[in-house]
């Protein structure tokens, strides 16, 4: 077995082998995977290389270079995908004026250090927000439809360099739709072994989702169609997403 690490965390791993019994079975190999060689080719691939923008740590690239060099041709890979799904949410108040430059806020900068900033509060109805929070923390939030897949992404296969999706919905729920979390679900094969969907977390999941502001929300009643869309870039991770009402 052997454990390639590229970071600090590398000049303890023998130690923790050690300590675990497991240093006549497992090899360190120091250094980025797309640049090191391995003795031998491998039957098994586990990784963990998702970020709070789940692809953002290039697990595709380091993947398909694994495949290309350091793998049996029918390796099998742990996760073998992810999927990404879109939960439609009402985003309380409280939290997008955090984000946003509400006269509120901008006020309170004024007075804490002396500039104007009045003038961001005409860019604000036209951005698009996003930040990073536990979902843990989003569980009591409103959601107004089941969640939605907006992505799934099988590692051996996946070529694309951008994704963008649009998916109908139908309201569970009446309120105002005004922004959408992206939680994830990591596959192994076809089962699903681990997932930041906001009923499934607890405080100890270190892992913060995308959450979205629409810059045109919509108001629901229970039954109404809606679309969301939703698109990721892996080159430069530029994303966004928007919703339309249907009916
Ligand atoms: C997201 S962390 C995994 C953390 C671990 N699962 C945990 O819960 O503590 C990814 C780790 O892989 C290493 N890493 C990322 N890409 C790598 C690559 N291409 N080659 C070698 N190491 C890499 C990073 O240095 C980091 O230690």
């Amino acid at each position: 077995m052997y454990a390639i690490e590229v970071g600090g965390v590398a000049r303890v791993a023998r130690s923790l082998f050690a300590a675990n019994g497991f240093s006549d079975r497992i090899s360190l190999v120091r250094g980025w995977s797309t640049e090191v060689q391995l003795p031998e080719r491998a039957d098994v691939l586990v990784s963990e290389l998702i970020g709070d923008e789940p692809l953002a740590e290039d697990v595709l690239g380091v993947t398909k270079d694994a495949l290309r060099r350091l793998l049996k041709p029918n390796a099998r890979l742990v996760p073998s995908g992810i999927q990404l799904f879109g939960l439609p949410v009402t985003v309380p108040d409280d939290v997008l004026n955090q984000c946003t430059f509400t006269p509120a806020t901008v006020q309170k900068w004024q007075s804490w250090y002396g500039l104007e900033f009045a003038p961001l509060t005409k860019v604000a109805p036209f951005r698009q927000v996003m930040d990073f929070m536990n979902p843990h923390a989003v569980l009591g939030w409103k959601t107004l439809s089941a969640p939605v897949l907006l992505a799934d992404v099988d590692f051996k296969t996946w070529q694309r360099s951008r994704l963008r999706t649009t998916v109908p919905c139908t309201a569970t729920a009446p309120g105002q739709l005004n922004g959408m979390i992206v939680y994830f679900e990591l596959k192994a094969g076809s089962n699903t072994f681990f997932t930041t969907h906001p009923a499934s977390t607890d405080e100890s999941n270190h892992w913060c989702s995308p959450v979205y502001s629409f810059v045109h929300p919509i108001s629901l009643e229970t039954g109404s169609q809606f679309e969301l869309t939703y698109w990721y870039r892996f080159d430069d991770g530029l994303s966004g997403c928007a919703v339309r009402r249907r009916d």
